[in-house]
């Protein structure tokens, strides 16, 4: 990327050789930060997202705190989707809880088309904001959620263990799903294409629960449509990133739908993963949970992520899901300085 000062992330999306690995983690800005936690009391989360100047300054902070390689912008997977007119809520310690769910072709008529600029303003006002207070010291990561993960939230009405009527929605409605699966991955390719126009050097997708699906769901209920968001990002100069939570079973189908670099949770050793995907990057693998633990344990976990990546170029240090709300920062900071010091070439 031109002009940026650190660009190891950039590099390294790309599997070329950088400084040293880079790092991010995934909601490295929250409540366990006292200064998001200081906005927090004040606002609440969707406010945040909707107020650029405080998003942007809950993304940057956060960077710069912990020292970290890349920014996420501050925002959440369900901004689009009350822009498409569904109504929500987000409880606390628990997620999104949707008024009406989805569940018939109605439900799915309903939805609103997506358009960026008038339906979320305030994400794409908060990247440029990013990008000017960044001054190009790191790239700026955009997201959004995948079809599958924000299908699932609509038609369960809020978080599952199982996703029953995700899934019976999914086997018995082709009616239901397919226009669903189709109007949102149109909506993910709309939101992405104007993160970047705005800014966002890189595009992660957050399919966080794929990984509840057999691979041959995954292949005929979800690739199609995660599979059309990736080919309409390729070739626009920017990495994408592909996330899931217990995706082992389904990291070759994963690989299928696209993707320059994969997020992987802690259920699989990060090389038997790497093994599976090929020449890709990687991302992932540390348990949040093994940060909470002493410094010996978690410093022997991620120096086993390091012994087993071997200094292949193509690795993104990250936890294999987000920052836990009661994580110490100077826990993750010691990570990050872990992370730099036994990689620098
Ligand atoms: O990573 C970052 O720093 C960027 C911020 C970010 C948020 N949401 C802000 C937020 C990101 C990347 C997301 C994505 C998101 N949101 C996902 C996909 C990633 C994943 O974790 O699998 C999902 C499933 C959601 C939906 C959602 N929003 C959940 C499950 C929650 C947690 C509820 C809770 O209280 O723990 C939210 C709320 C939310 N969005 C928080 C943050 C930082 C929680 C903190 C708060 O309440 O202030």
């Amino acid at each position: 990327m031109p002009g940026l000062e650190n660009d190891n992330f950039l590099r390294a999306c790309r599997r070329k050789e950088a400084d040293y690995t880079p790092v991010w983690f995934m909601r490295q800005a929250g409540r366990y930060l006292e200064s998001y936690r200081k906005i927090r009391a004040q606002h609440d989360v969707l406010s945040i997202c909707k107020t650029p100047e405080l998003s942007a300054k809950v993304t940057v902070d956060a960077a710069n705190e912990l020292g970290v390689d890349a920014a996420i912008i501050f925002a959440d997977i369900m901004l689009p989707l009350e822009a498409m007119g569904v109504r929500l809520r987000i409880v606390e310690d628990t997620g999104p809880k949707i008024e009406s769910p989805v569940r018939n072709e109605d439900d799915v008529a309903k939805l609103r088309d997506f358009r960026p600029e008038e339906g979320v303003p305030f994400v794409i006002d908060a990247i440029r904001r990013v990008k000017e207070l960044l001054e190009d010291r790191i790239p700026l990561i955009g997201f959004s959620g995948a079809p599958f993960t924000l299908a699932s939230y609509l038609v369960e009405g809020g978080p599952s263990r199982d996703f029953t009527e995700t899934k019976k929605l999914m086997y018995a409605r082709p009616e239901v799903w397919k226009p669903l699966m189709t109007r949102l991955s149109r909506m993910v390719v709309d939101y992405l294409s104007a993160q970047v126009k705005a800014g966002a050097d890189a595009v992660q997708l957050f399919d966080s629960w794929s990984g509840s699906l057999s691979p041959v769901d995954y292949e005929e209920f979800v690739l199609p449509y995660s599979g059309w968001i990736f080919d309409e990002l390729q070739g626009r100069g920017i990495p994408r990133l592909h996330f899931g939570v217990g995706t082992a079973g389904i990291l070759r189908m994963m690989r299928k739908a696209g993707g320059d670099v994969f997020g992987v949770d802690w259920r699989i050793p990060i090389d038997e993963a790497w093994d599976v995907l090929g020449d890709v990057g990687i991302q992932g693998n540390l348990d949040p949970a093994a940060v909470l633990a002493g410094p010996d344990l978690f410093d022997a976990r991620a120096r086993d992520i390091l012994v087993r990546v071997g200094g292949r170029p193509g690795h993104i240090f990250n936890l294999g899901h987000g920052v836990l709300p009661e994580t110490r920062p100077e826990q993750l900071k010691r990570v990050v300085d872990l992370v730099h010091r036994e990689t620098k070439r």
